[in-house]
């Protein structure tokens, strides 16, 4: 059987992970893998978390199946927190997925369904995982213009070229907020502009919301998504629970459908109860109930926002504390752009060869494409991150 296989390439950034952990040299710096840090370069459980953990040891009594539905208490507080009052709720179904990804999965698996082999449009770059994703569910991949790299922002007019060709036949995943891996991400007059092109166009909207909270705030950072939902008659949302509660092994996600009317989304909902059914028949619920504790007690929620706060604005600080290092020693606004990034990441731009440069003689680690976790650069040791950077730029 086996004989027939040959071996799969793995996301690049497991291999990343693997050689930064066998690096022995001290003071080696991790900007690569895609979790959020402390300053103590750790990926804390958030004490919200483990206050709702407490109460949920204290109060659980079973472990019994959910239903294929998942956790619906979590999938309605979820739907509350992202989508807020923009889209009538009898609209709207959910399920809980494995994570984001597991959210992801489930609605390509739909959208397959209704448009087999059908067009998805995702972003140039975009996160790795979402063009096999798309391409194991069923669909075609292609992509549309994104990151200009001469700006280092959004080459705006490239993506509405290709969005404003698109028919009603074809699907186009955008990023809810915070853009990975550019950090280059759609301003409130574009995702305007976007919502009148898919209403013109009548392609089909799925959004990946996978870092509510880490750009500008819960609601800010909703804009786009609630933009769009607001004003299509159909529409899906991938939600991950992993970053904004640090809830990363534990797979709380929702798959959110919004269909043009209540009958239309059970038939929906069916489909996406089907596909669960049929891959892993029952989705796990500690962190959905962990979610689901936090946003429907007062003082829980308000930690965690509290919390989430303090995660953004250190990683705001961060980003301007880098670009600010850089112009000063290089006198140049080159780099200004790490500050309007938003979110966990920012493409630099760099050459391959740089960024393999920074990795062999500084042990500063960063994805090929050049891309930083912002949330690891050490707020110690700015001034030598940015003098290792424009060293390996000579
Ligand atoms: C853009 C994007 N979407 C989805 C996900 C999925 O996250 P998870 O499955 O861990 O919830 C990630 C995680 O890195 C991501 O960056």
């Amino acid at each position: 059987m086996f004989e027939t296989l040959k071996t799969a390439t793995l996301d690049k950034i497991f291999v990343l992970m693997a050689e930064y952990a066998n690096d022995a040299r001290e003071g080696k710096i991790d900007l690569g893998v895609g979790v959020y840090k402390d300053p103590k370069g750790t990926t804390p459980i958030m004490s919200a978390v483990k206050k709702a953990e407490q109460k949920m040891l204290a109060t659980a009594s079973t472990k019994t199946y959910k239903g294929v539905v998942g956790n619906r208490e979590f999938s309605s507080a979820v739907v509350d927190l992202a989508l807020g009052t923009a889209v009538d709720k009898a609209r709207v179904r959910c399920v809980n997925g494995a994570g984001g990804t597991g959210a992801l999965s489930i609605l390509m698996n739909v959208l397959a369904r209704a448009r087999p082999l059908g067009r998805i449009f995702i972003s140039d770059p975009s996160w790795p995982n979402h063009w096999p994703m798309a391409e194991l569910a069923g669909l075609t991949p292609h992509y549309h213009p994104y990151f200009d790299p001469k700006t280092r922002g959004v080459d705006f007019a490239g993506m509405m070229g290709v969005l404003d060709t698109l028919t009603s036949n074809d699907i186009v995943l955008l990023h809810g907020c915070c853009h990975n891996p550019t950090g280059a991400s759609l301003t409130r007059a574009q995702w305007d502009a976007v919502t009148e092109s898919l209403k013109r166009t009548g392609a089909f909207p799925l959004i990946d919301l996978a870092y509510l909270g880490f750009g500008d705030g819960l609601e800010e950072d909703a804009y786009g998504v609630r933009k769009v939902v607001a004003n299509v008659p159909e529409a899906m949302v991938a939600f991950s629970a992993s970053k904004n509660f640090g809830l990363y092994r534990e797979r709380a996600g929702v798959a959110i459908a919004i269909a043009k009317d209540s009958a239309a989304a059970d038939v929906v909902s069916s489909q996406m109860q089907n596909v669960i059914r049929a891959t892993i028949s029952q989705t796990p619920d500690h962190g959905a109930e962990i979610v689901r504790l936090i946003l429907e007690d007062k003082d829980l929620r308000a930690e965690w926002e509290k919390e989430l706060t303090e995660m953004r604005e250190r990683m705001k600080r961060l980003r301007v504390k880098l670009a600010d290092a850089i112009r000063q020693r290089s006198n140049s606004s080159d780099f200004d752009f790490i500050a309007d990034h938003t979110g966990m990441f920012s493409l630099l731009g760099l050459p391959e060869a740089v960024v393999s440069k920074l990795k062999l003689e500084d042990g500063v680690y960063m994805i090929n494409d050049s891309r930083i976790n912002v949330a690891g650069i050490p707020e110690d040791r700015i001034g030598e991150l940015a003098d290792k950077m424009l060293a390996a730029l000579r």
